[in-house]
């Protein structure tokens, strides 16, 4: 393989010495950016895109010649994991994800099966292998998965939903159901993951995007206890070199000392946690990860500068902050906003590695 030639978002989750703040952005492969919305026309739909590991590649990339962005992560979904386990994802225009054959009792849990990556998901492991030739060693490269209780949010519910009302009450009438769905999903992901990594992740991530509407107990039951299963089973070296797992729970921060002891290398923090006090909370035992509000975009680059000073006084000075939006870059940014918050990062972060 390729060595590396930027790994400055490797030591920074793994705590180390840097002249800078990495910076990467979440869903930094999308609809804000137009090549994106041009491929994705032509390829017809999103799927597509992710099934293809040419076309997955070339986007995957497109970010990466606008920015000078610390890490690539793979183009693909959380949802490629039901979609194996033969739910019949699809995406409705402007309605977001929906499963043809949604999960609502035991019965229908107890007929899933673990996918195997190499299989089911080998598109997603040729994605990556495509990925890493053609990255050349440039940045590295993030594989992800959704946690257990994201997913099961989807497939219980058979898409996006507001109120979670079908995949509570399945919790909280059937734990047992549940916890069987959850444990399924928690191997799933665990396999998944490591094949991402034998397939040339260098770092991966965890999106836990609706542990934040659970209460604290159970968020300890049905999420975090699912996450801990994951990163207990990773194998977390390639290449001779660590490879690093983030959790990211949106919504989450009162979870974030909980969360760091885990095991995990870094957390993701939204916006409506203070860094200062997640540093606090966390007691330097993991990375940190965040964490502008991605509406901070719509700003003025000026203000979108200040914002970007800021998050890094609240970290304040010393390792092990990546630097990052709170959650996905919205699709009406204007490229140039992004690219003034970057900068913004190169510019005024060395100042804190002195
Ligand atoms: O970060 C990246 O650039 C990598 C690609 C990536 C996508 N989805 C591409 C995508 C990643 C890391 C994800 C993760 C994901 N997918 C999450 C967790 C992170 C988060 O945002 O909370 C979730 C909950 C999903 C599920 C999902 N996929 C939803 C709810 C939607 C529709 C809503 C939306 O944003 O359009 C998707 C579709 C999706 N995934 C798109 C992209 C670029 C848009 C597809 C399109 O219309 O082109």
């Amino acid at each position: 393989m390729n060595t590396l030639q930027n790994d400055v978002y490797l030591r920074a989750l793994m705590r180390e010495p840097t002249e800078r703040t990495p910076i990467w952005m979440m869903r930094q492969a999308g609809r804000y950016l137009p090549e994106y919305r041009e491929l994705r026309q032509q390829a017809g739909d999103f799927m597509t895109l992710c099934k293809n590991p040419e076309l997955a590649c070339e986007v995957t990339l497109q970010p990466l010649r606008r920015f000078p962005l610390d890490a690539a992560i793979l183009f693909s979904d959380i949802l490629t994991i039901p979609d194996a386990m033969g739910l019949g994802l699809y995406f409705e225009t402007g309605e977001g994800p929906k499963f043809e054959r949604p999960v609502r009792d035991l019965a229908a849990i107890n007929k899933l099966s673990v996918p195997d990556p190499e299989q089911e998901l080998g598109y997603v492991m040729n994605a990556v292998r495509t990925i890493r030739r053609e990255l050349k060693g440039e940045v590295p490269l993030i594989g992800f998965s959704g946690s257990p209780w994201t997913l099961a949010t989807y497939m219980v519910e058979g898409g996006s939903t507001k109120n979670f009302s079908e995949v509570k009450k399945l919790m909280f009438a059937e734990p047992q159901a549940m916890h069987q769905l959850l444990d399924k999903l928690a191997q799933s992901v665990t396999s998944y993951l490591n094949a991402q990594i034998a397939a040339g992740a260098q770092a991966v991530m965890v999106f836990d995007t609706w542990g934040g509407v659970l209460s604290p107990r159970d968020y300890r039951e049905f999420s975090l206890r699912y996450m801990q299963q994951i990163v207990d089973g990773l194998t977390r070296e390639n290449d001779g070199r660590r490879v690093p797992v983030t959790l990211f729970t949106k919504n989450a921060g009162n979870a974030l000392s909980e969360m760091a002891e885990t095991g995990a290398d870094a957390l993701g923090v939204d916006w409506t946690t203070d860094l200062a006090e997640a540093r606090t909370l966390v007691q330097d035992k993991v990375a940190l990860q965040g964490n502008m509000d991605p509406s901070v975009l719509y700003a003025s680059p000026a203000r979108i500068e200040e914002e970007v000073a800021a998050i890094l006084a609240s970290y304040g000075k010393g390792n092990g902050h990546v630097f990052n939006l709170g959650h996905g870059i919205h699709p009406q940014v204007n490229p140039e906003h992004a690219k003034a918050f970057i900068e913004a990062v190169h510019k005024l972060s060395p100042a804190y590695h002195r």
